[in-house]
């Protein structure tokens, strides 16, 4: 028997994937395989807390290629996958979902198929011992009028091109358990929120253009609603699932923390005010812009079967999560300029030329 487990996260080297990575090493019973393509959403220096941990290794790849991936499953032989890589902005789906088709889709399925191929020639034991955790959105229930919230039973209907991939990997994933035994489990999460966001998103868009005197453009108007969730809760919340879910089944998981956007943006320019004081109040650089199209108007998610099936709880209240969040952004300007100068691409750059930057 091995004494640790070796997982092999895809799309590590992003926003959640790279939480979950710097979490999870903290075990000394798990070694990590991260399998990423470094799109412009990934960077190295994110996982530069763990690189020289001899229980970490990036392979730089792209699970939609079928050979590398056989040959990885081959080399690596792990326990379990977690699978995070995406494309995952909603507003590049919208200029562009060619690529959201290629990655969420086709490579969830050529990923399917590489572990499948891999997990029928173990024996029984390891058979059963195997999880293949497929890491997804809220976004896929489509969007809640002023009541209510998504669980597990609701039904899908993804309004965007990025929630519609989604929606069609967890199809995959379902199908892949129903037809062929596939030990998966499925999470679909809230907007996540921390450090080492890509600023693309709201909230560390806010806060560093906030940070730099420039527009917070707000979306119509700024009445959406998103439940926020902080990333090292939703990295807890699969960890949970990954050892302790039942098999097929899906958990939701969220922050029980609705807010509009306009609540978010005020509550980081109050933040900003109190940690970073320029010469008048952020509030002042507030911009309503163009709404974005087909844009969801709340979210929402009951994880009541994630707290009482597996004692999960969320340990940071939005409040702290959030301060903690700007605190980071402030002490991080290194992180915050390589990926602001666009000097984050550098190192897949000169170790593997323009081949992944897409
Ligand atoms: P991210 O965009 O920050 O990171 C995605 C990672 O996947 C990047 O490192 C990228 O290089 C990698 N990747 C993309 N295409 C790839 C490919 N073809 N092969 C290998 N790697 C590839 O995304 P994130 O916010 O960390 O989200 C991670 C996962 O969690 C996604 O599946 C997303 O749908 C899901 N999710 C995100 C949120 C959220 O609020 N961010 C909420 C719920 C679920
Ligand atoms: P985002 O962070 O893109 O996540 P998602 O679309 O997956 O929920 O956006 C969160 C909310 O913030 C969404 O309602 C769109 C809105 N938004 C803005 O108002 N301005 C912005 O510049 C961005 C990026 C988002």
């Amino acid at each position: 028997m091995k004494d640790t487990r070796t997982l092999l996260v895809t799309g590590g080297a992003g926003f959640i994937g790279s939480a979950v990575i710097r979490q999870w090493l903290a075990d000394p019973a798990l070694r990590i395989v991260c399998v990423d393509k470094l799109t412009y959403a990934g960077n190295v220096e994110s996982l530069k807390p763990v690189s020289d941990s001899p229980r970490f290794s990036l392979e730089v790849l792209d699970i939609c290629d079928a050979a590398a991936m056989r040959a990885l499953f081959e080399k690596e032989q792990p326990d379990a996958v977690v699978h995070l890589a995406a494309e995952s902005h909603v507003d590049r789906s919208i200029t562009g979902p060619g690529e959201f088709i290629q990655t969420n889709v086709v490579g969830t399925y050529v990923l399917l198929e590489a572990t499948r191929a891999y997990w029928r020639q173990l024996t029984a034991d390891k058979q059963q011992a195997f999880r293949f955790h497929h890491v997804s959105t809220d976004e896929v229930y489509g969007t809640l009028g002023d009541e209510g919230a998504f669980s597990e039973t609701t039904a899908y209907a993804p309004n965007s091109p990025y929630s519609a991939s989604k929606a069609g990997s967890d199809h995959l994933v379902r199908a892949w358990h129903h037809t062929y035994g596939l030990p998966v489990v499925t999470t679909n999460c809230s907007n996540n929120y921390g450090p080492y966001h890509f600023p693309e998103k709201l909230i560390p868009l806010m806060i560093l253009n906030a940070i730099a005197g420039k527009p917070l453009p707000v979306y119509g108007d700024g009445l959406n609603v998103r439940d926020w969730l902080f990333v090292e809760d939703h990295a807890r919340a699969i960890r949970a699932v990954l050892e302790r879910g039942r098999v097929g089944e899906t958990y939701c998981v969220g922050g029980r923390a609705e807010k509009t956007n306009l609540e978010v943006v005020h509550t980081l320019c109050d933040l900003l005010d109190e940690l970073h004081p320029s010469s008048g109040l952020h509030r002042r650089l507030i911009t309503y812009v163009k709404d974005r199209p087909g844009h969801d108007r709340r979210y929402a998610i009951d994880c009541a079967k994630l707290e009482a099936e597996l004692g999960w709880r969320q340990q940071e209240s939005f409040e702290t999560g959030l301060r903690k969040t700007v605190q980071w952004y402030l002490d991080n300007g290194d992180w915050v300029r390589g990926v602001t100068s666009g000097d984050y691409r550098r190192w897949i750059e000169s170790n593997y030329g323009s081949r992944s930057a897409s």
